[in-house]
């Protein structure tokens, strides 16, 4: 038996004092439930609302591709100044040290390579082995209008399924074929069919005309990747522009680690997507990182 607590004066209890009821800062994700909210809060910073996720993964459909040939040495050395990792779990658990704090959005969707159709594919990892992985979310690819569009859809689908059991979020990652066009028509009705079917973030490209209105369309937050390589100041400037017309982060690879100063690059996009910096400016402080290391 616990003994007698009558040491409890009426001002313990602050009566007059409401319990806060925090507003959950993401957009769309106000009515999830706590898992989900914390593992969002892991992965999107909760002062700025925004993430920086670093995207690797490509080798789950294209091998060792420039600048991944090596991922301990290459980037390794970027995890400190990413929000989040987006990987595959072959990469996760050969070379990503286990006592890393960093978010994981893991690549579940595969089966397809560049030298076949690659919008063939199928759920490749078991939500077990997700949640062993104490992943933050799962990445699954969603080819709208592509051949295999319903299979894709479907992927999507059965793993926010999956993933609601467990609290773990779905990025749904939009792909375009190479023959479709990339304008903010075609990405509102990728990105809101993604976010219609319960994908708790998307992600898309950038689009210079209209990338407002995919960001307003879409219920749900936006990160977009990067893209093939282009130069610093370019790939800066996209990275400002969505931010300011609404998306709420990047995911992005090439641009960092195939960068001539990777380590510099991603320090400049953190200052464009957390601290709203201008992309000339992001670029003088690339610079400056970069001939330090010199
Ligand atoms: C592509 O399918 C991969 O999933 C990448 O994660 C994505 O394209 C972002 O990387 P990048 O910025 O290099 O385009």
């Amino acid at each position: 038996m616990p003994e007698a607590d009558e040491s409890g004066e009426a001002k313990q209890f602050h009566a007059e004092v409401p319990q806060p009821a925090e507003k959950f800062y993401l957009k769309g994700s106000q009515s999830l439930d706590w898992g989900m909210k914390n593992r969002l809060a892991r992965i999107f910073n909760p002062l700025s609302g925004r993430t920086v996720m670093l995207a690797f993964d490509h080798g789950y459909f294209q091998g060792p591709t420039t600048g991944l040939e090596r991922i301990d040495l290459a980037i390794l050395p970027l995890e400190p100044y990413a929000d989040t990792l987006m990987l595959t779990r072959g990469i996760l658990r050969s070379i990503v040290p286990p006592s890393s704090q960093k978010s994981i959005v893991l690549r579940v969707s595969g089966g397809a390579s560049i030298l076949k159709e690659l919008s063939n594919e199928e759920i490749a990892v078991d939500i077990e082995d997700a949640v062993r992985l104490n992943v933050c979310a799962m990445a699954v690819q969603v080819f709208i209008g592509g051949e295999h569009e319903k299979q894709s859809v479907i992927n999507m689908t059965k793993m926010i399924d999956r993933g609601m059991r467990y609290g773990i979020p779905t990025l749904a990652v939009t792909a375009v074929g190479k023959d479709m066009k990339r304008d903010a028509r075609y990405f509102r009705l990728a990105t809101r069919i993604c976010a219609e079917l319960g994908a708790h973030y998307v992600k898309t490209y950038y689009v210079p005309e209209g990338f407002e209105t995919v960001t307003a369309a879409c219920p749900v937050p936006i990160v977009i990747a990067g893209g093939k390589k282009i130069p610093e100041l370019d790939a800066l400037t996209m990275a400002y522009r969505a931010i300011q017309e609404g998306a709420a982060g990047v995911d992005m690879g090439r641009n960092i680690f195939q960068a001539e100063a990777p380590v510099a690059m991603i320090q400049a996009v953190r200052a464009v997507v957390h601290r709203n910096e201008k992309p000339e400016k992001a670029l003088e402080l690339y610079h400056s990182l970069k001939n330090k290391k010199k």
